[in-house]
């Protein structure tokens, strides 16, 4: 673990500037039937943060850069910063985070997550640098519950680890694997009006219960991904990605032409198709880069013959997750 600098555990205390600063990449949670346990770092997206901490009277400073995203205690780094200080009684600093934005907001692909990751390692770096995995997690976590109503830690644990991450609820472990022949991905991110508190919406839309039936069909397709993870077989992860049924049936409404895409998608040769987390991006699992580009030229021909704007991208899993790239003081 790096060292950053001058602190006095266990009183915490600052004794001079210290600033790291972080990179931390988006993420796809659930991957199809893994709802709020599975999640897959991505490559392509990933905000920059620098943590910095001064001897002071505690105050917390958020400033966010790119795109629509809010500073000060509006920003979900706010209360990641809070919960850090209230739970392990950091006393006499003074923490300012600048994010700078590039995980898109509200589009499905981790990006209060990426933000939560990072916030929480830079500080678990300066302040308590043996950490345990879940003790930044749960930290980490708390920007998800500010940003959707209830903590879940699908994205955090993939923008903190990389690659593929299970994560156990009831202790908080987490469960990493990678392939050894990775795919390509293909994000689909249809332009949809109205996204504001959009993670909170898509938990709030989604059944309270499921029944049994439901259960033993979903159990089966989450055993299947793991296995398709394991032998690293893309065939067999692919179909399991492609199907769902706790978030897809309700949040596919959500997203324009959803079930046209998907099997315009398949029928083109995608392996595997679903919603990026809470959408409305989608993704697409395939073989190479030339199934890719192939694949994203006709949804993205398909959503520009609707009059529906789109970006699409192709990126690959990230297998490092979150990590420090400088040492900024
Ligand atoms: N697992 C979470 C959900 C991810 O699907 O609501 C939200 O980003």
């Amino acid at each position: 673990m790096l060292s950053t600098g001058d602190y006095d555990a266990p009183n915490n205390l600052v004794k001079d500037y210290v600033c790291i600063k972080i990179v931390s990449p988006g993420s796809i949670a659930n991957i199809g039937p893994g709802f709020d346990i599975l999640g897959l770092s991505i490559n392509n997206f990933k905000d920059t943060i620098l943590v910095e901490a001064w001897p002071g009277n505690g105050e917390v400073i958020v400033e966010s850069y790119g795109y629509n995203v809010p500073s000060g205690e509006n920003n979900l780094a706010y209360y990641v910063v809070k919960a850090f200080l209230k739970k392990y009684d950091v006393i006499g600093v003074d923490i300012r985070i600048r994010i700078h934005k590039g995980v898109p907001p509200n589009s499905g692909l981790g990006s209060s997550g990426a933000s939560g990751a990072g916030v929480a390692y830079g500080l678990f770096t300066i302040f308590r640098p043996s950490f345990l995995e879940k003790e930044l997690l749960y930290i980490a976590g708390k920007g998800e519950e500010y940003v959707a109503g209830t903590p879940h830690y699908d994205n955090v644990a993939a923008s903190l680890f990389g690659g593929i991450v299970l994560i156990d609820p009831l202790d908080m472990s987490v469960y990493k694997f990678r392939l050894s022949n990775p795919p390509r991905i293909v994000i689909v991110k249809p332009y949809i009006n109205g996204l504001d508190k959009k993670t909170r919406y898509a938990r709030q839309i989604l059944p309270k219960q499921i029944d049994l039936k439901t259960h033993v069909v979903q159990t089966s397709l989450l055993s299947k991904l793991l296995l398709g993870i394991i032998t690293n077989d893309l065939e067999i992860l692919g179909k399991a990605i492609n199907q769902d049924y706790i978030a897809e049936p309700y949040r596919s409404k959500l997203i324009p032409y959803y079930w046209e895409v998907k099997a315009i998608a398949l029928r083109h040769g995608a392996l595997g198709v679903n919603i990026a987390g809470a959408g409305p991006s989608i993704f697409m699992l395939v073989r190479d880069q030339e199934d890719a580009e192939y694949i994203a030229g006709i949804v993205r021909d398909y959503y520009y013959s609707k009059n529906i704007p789109v970006e699409v991208f192709i990126t690959t899993p990230n297998p490092w997750g979150t990590r420090i790239v400088e040492r900024c003081c």
